[in-house]
């Protein structure tokens, strides 16, 4: 893949495709890692004289995290030193207007990508993408963390551009290509929602000496189908649609027993406080919010068993202080061990960087990505379609 440094972009127009997929707290944008990682590129594209048309997402059509990028804007700029206008449209003619107008050195974002269906129907008869491309010469994807989808901004422009990959890109690739080689005993620590990007995971599980310690609705799933009834959060699930993964997860528990260490006791609220269940006291019928002191024992455990680890999304709600236990102990217990260069240790997602800055857990992790998804689909030996984009 070619990188930027294989590329003159002086004077040229370039359409960049970005990450800055953030959490929204009542309609805000909350400001996350993924602002910075992004501003290098564009700062570096700004510097090098080329004039820049940004492409990016925030949410899922209908999700309650789909906004506009007005927000977006401003937090880059603040970032850039320098003002990148946001532009509320893609392929009519206010955004074609805009694209011709930029000069060198000057950068806008352009409207929700996720707006349109050209971008989740890339083989739509007509896909506009072909279009917006005329209007530039080089296209640079630095969106490792959205390069599992197999989306118009994604996958097209580098059929119709000259095309290379950004800074924040190469360097995920790059460690991420560390941690393959050094993963010969890896623990998968995996929490969180985001589920349906989590099953790739377990074909890592074919090397005997790696395991998977489950926690939030990954966890709560694999004990439904293991034939364990949570009461509250039965419904939960089947309300969300995630119930048709269960024969999925049956087959994967019997496959991989011993391998997938599950929680043994949870954390429920009653009247504001933090109330720890066991297994055995289910079901209740209450939301479960964190897992409990004795799992936080197991998993530590687990963790001082192994050479490498991987972590992926919260224990419980770590937003919550009280429901923050389990994940801020997991991670301090990684982050000494990482100091102490016992392991080496990749911790991928938006909620964990969160979580490291509001509880000022010491930064000794060997990586800090800020991609989820994609970042599994890679270590799993998936295809990224943005990478075989790129690869063509
Ligand atoms: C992410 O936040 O992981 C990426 O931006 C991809 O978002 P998606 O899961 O909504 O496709």
């Amino acid at each position: 893949m070619k990188t930027l440094s294989n590329i003159s972009v002086k004077g040229r127009r370039v359409l960049l495709r970005i990450d800055i997929n953030s959490p929204i707290a009542n309609g805000k944008v909350l400001d996350s890692p993924r602002f910075k990682e992004s501003a290098k590129t564009i700062s570096y594209l700004l510097k090098k004289g080329a004039g820049v048309a940004i492409l990016a997402h925030q949410g899922r059509k209908d999700g309650k995290d789909f906004l506009s990028l007005q927000q977006h804007a401003k937090i880059l700029s603040k970032y850039i030193g320098k003002k990148i206008r946001y532009v509320d449209d893609l392929f009519g003619d206010l955004a074609v207007d805009n694209i011709n107008k930029l000069k060198s050195g000057d950068a806008i974002l352009l409207a929700n990508v996720r707006n349109y269906d050209d971008e989740s129907l890339p083989n739509k008869k007509g896909n506009r993408y072909q279009y917006l491309c005329k209007n530039f010469d080089i296209y640079v994807n630095d969106a490792f963390s959205a390069s599992h989808r197999k989306q118009g901004s994604i996958i097209l422009p580098a059929k119709y551009l000259q095309s290379c990959i950004g800074i924040g890109f190469e360097s995920e690739i790059k460690t991420i290509k560390k941690f393959k080689l050094k993963s010969k005993n890896t623990l998968y620590v995996l929490g969180g929602e985001k589920i349906e990007d989590y099953l790739s995971i377990f074909n890592n599980l074919k090397n005997k000496k790696n395991k998977v310690l489950a926690s939030g609705v990954l966890a709560n799933l694999l004990l439904i189908a293991k034939g364990h009834n949570f009461g509250y959060e039965n419904k939960w699930i089947e309300e969300k649609g995630y119930s048709h993964l269960i024969p999925k997860l049956k087959l994967i528990c019997k496959k991989y027993s011993g391998q997938i260490i599950l929680p043994v006791d949870f954390a429920i609220e009653d009247y504001n406080t933090r109330v720890e269940l066991d297994l055995s006291d289910l079901p209740v019928q209450s939301k479960i919010w964190d897992v409990g002191h004795e799992t936080v024992r197991i998993f530590k455990s687990e963790i001082n068993k192994t050479k490498s680890i991987f972590m992926k999304g919260p224990l419980g709600f770590s937003e919550i202080p009280h429901f923050s236990y389990a994940t801020v102990e997991i991670l301090k217990e990684i982050s000494l061990l990482s100091k102490r260069k016992r392991i080496f240790s990749l911790i991928g997602g938006g909620h964990l960087t969160t979580t490291l800055e509001k509880y000022k857990i010491p930064n000794n992790f060997s990586y800090i990505s800020t991609s989820g998804g994609a970042l599994i689909a890679y270590i799993s030996g998936e295809k990224l379609p943005g990478l075989e984009a790129l690869e063509d």
